[in-house]
């Protein structure tokens, strides 16, 4: 940083001796901080407008007081200790004796926090190997979007998603997914999609269907405008049908929650009949249903059923889904297949927030698409993920073999297994969590957590390689050599 902001005030003393009264001001303050290098002499006079010797004269006064010194051929710089440490205003201090007291109205959702970034294996289901990303790939396709502007894009306006990209979202929706006839937007990850839609469809007292076990992060966001949770049954084949017909009857609900494809956190895909039972009850009592599709890309035996929003004759099925797992979280990019009449009203709510989503990000994304990146980066996920769950799999196995009690599915697709322990799993977790591991265990996903019997574990396969997975279980397990 070159630029440099200094108060020198109007006297009659010699300029290099206001500015150097300046810097002393700026170093107390803490605007300037010890071991910081100052702007050049030759800079800071084109700054001020004044001669470089002026400056090279407040620099040496400084110097012989103490506050800087010059170091060869680097420049000017605070000094590391300062000669009246007393007198220098931390913003702590300033914060102490004039602390403002804030009226928080929001603020306090309960989300929950990602413990998972500090350890040294990481289990997380939802984490995605970053380090196997295309970065060099993808930055070329950036390089595109800045070499190449699309300048009217750029600019305020079309609010609801960069053309391109949406296009290359509709072309992959309807070859991967079969899914079409829905309006597209873009949004700032899954996590946005959430927040409007409870913004536009949820007012407070309104009642949410959600399965027992489910994904906080979208709990939270209903309960923040105000909604009521309805918890639903599910089984080994997922949300109970009929539980959710009586909930119907009882309460009138105004929205349904579903992760159909792979359950979350359970990872259990429901079955075609269900998702007929569900969607006809949706239609009979009018109530939307969200579809968070999240990781629908990696599969591994065969193709995925097609998402609930696929068949959908009355247009009540709300579809999202998300780049954060193909790409990485910190992309922040997703999107929303619904009815056009919902579509627009959430484009609309959004420009209270933010006038459009990341158009740069969009053109690459796009680029990257339409150019067969995507896919290679798909199908270079989809080989690694699915020898990683072997992997996990065949490491269970030994466990087992070894008087180690576990029962789990295999799963079809996705990132993580959900594997019943015997024992306290909390406690498992917490023991893990000591030795540099992070695992989930089931009360972190219950609605009620008395519901819970504190038996499984969720356990990522995608975010980390056979070596680490496999040293990781050791820790989990207390094995020395699996
Ligand atoms: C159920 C579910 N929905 C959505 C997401 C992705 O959210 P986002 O797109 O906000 O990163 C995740 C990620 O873990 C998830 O597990």
């Amino acid at each position: 940083m070159k630029q440099l902001s200094l108060d020198i005030q109007p006297s009659k003393q010699a300029m290099y001796l206001r500015i150097s009264r300046a810097i002393r001001k700026a170093i107390k303050a803490n605007h300037l901080q010890p071991d910081e290098q100052l702007p050049s002499a030759r800079v800071l006079a084109e700054q001020l407008s004044v001669n470089r010797h002026t400056i090279m004269a407040a620099y040496q006064e400084l110097i012989a007081e103490g506050w800087l010194e010059s170091r060869q051929r680097k420049g000017y710089f605070v000094m590391s200790s300062l000669p009246v440490e007393t007198s220098i205003t931390t913003p702590s201090t300033q914060q102490a004796k004039n602390r403002f007291d804030w009226r928080l109205i929001r603020g306090a959702a309960k989300m929950p926090e990602r413990a998972s970034i500090g350890s040294e294996y990481n289990f997380s289901g939802g984490c995605p190997d970053i380090a196997l990303f295309g970065f060099k790939s993808f930055g070329g396709y950036l390089s595109d979007t800045m070499n190449r502007p699309d300048i009217k894009a750029l600019n305020y306006g079309n609010n609801g998603g960069f053309a391109p990209f949406i296009e290359q979202v509709e072309i992959y929706l309807r070859r991967v997914r079969s899914l079409t006839g829905k309006k597209i937007i873009a949004v700032n990850g899954s996590q946005e999609a959430l927040f409007l839609l409870s913004q536009v469809l949820l007012q407070p007292g309104d009642k949410v269907a959600v399965e027992k076990l489910g994904y906080i992060p979208a709990w939270e966001t209903f309960r923040n405008s105000g909604a009521e949770l309805v918890g639903i049954n599910q089984d080994a084949s997922g949300i109970d049908p009929s539980h959710l017909e009586a909930m119907a009857k009882k309460h009138q609900l105004r929205l349904i929650y579903l992760t159909p494809l792979h359950q979350y956190p359970t990872t259990v895909t429901l079955p075609v009949s269900r998702r007929l039972q569900i969607y006809k009850i949706a239609a009979k009592y009018n109530i939307p249903i969200i579809e968070d599709d999240y990781d629908h890309e990696f599969h591994y035996r065969c193709q995925p059923l097609a998402p609930m929003a696929a068949d959908d004759p009355s247009g009540l099925v709300i579809y999202l889904s998300t780049f954060s797992k193909i790409m990485f979280p910190g992309i922040r990019m997703g999107f929303i297949a619904a009815d056009e009449a919902l579509a627009n009203a959430l484009v609309r709510h959004r420009t209270l927030t933010n006038h459009k989503p990341n158009v740069v990000i969009q053109d690459a994304i796009a680029r990257w698409m339409a150019d067969g990146a995507f896919e290679r980066q798909l199908r270079k996920l989809t080989r690694s993920y699915e020898k990683r769950r072997d992997h996990m799999v065949s490491l269970l196995i030994d466990l087992q073999n070894r008087g180690v009690e576990l029962e789990y599915n295999v799963p079809d697709g996705g990132m993580a297994m959900w594997i019943k322990v015997t024992g306290d799993a909390a406690l498992l977790a917490k023991q893990a969590l000591a030795r540099g591991v992070f695992i989930q265990s089931e009360n972190e996903f219950h609605l009620d957590i008395n519901d819970s019997e504190n038996r499984y574990i969720r356990l990522g396969f995608a975010g980390m390689d056979e070596v680490r997975i496999g040293e990781g279980l050791s820790l989990i397990f207390g094995s020395s050599n699996i």
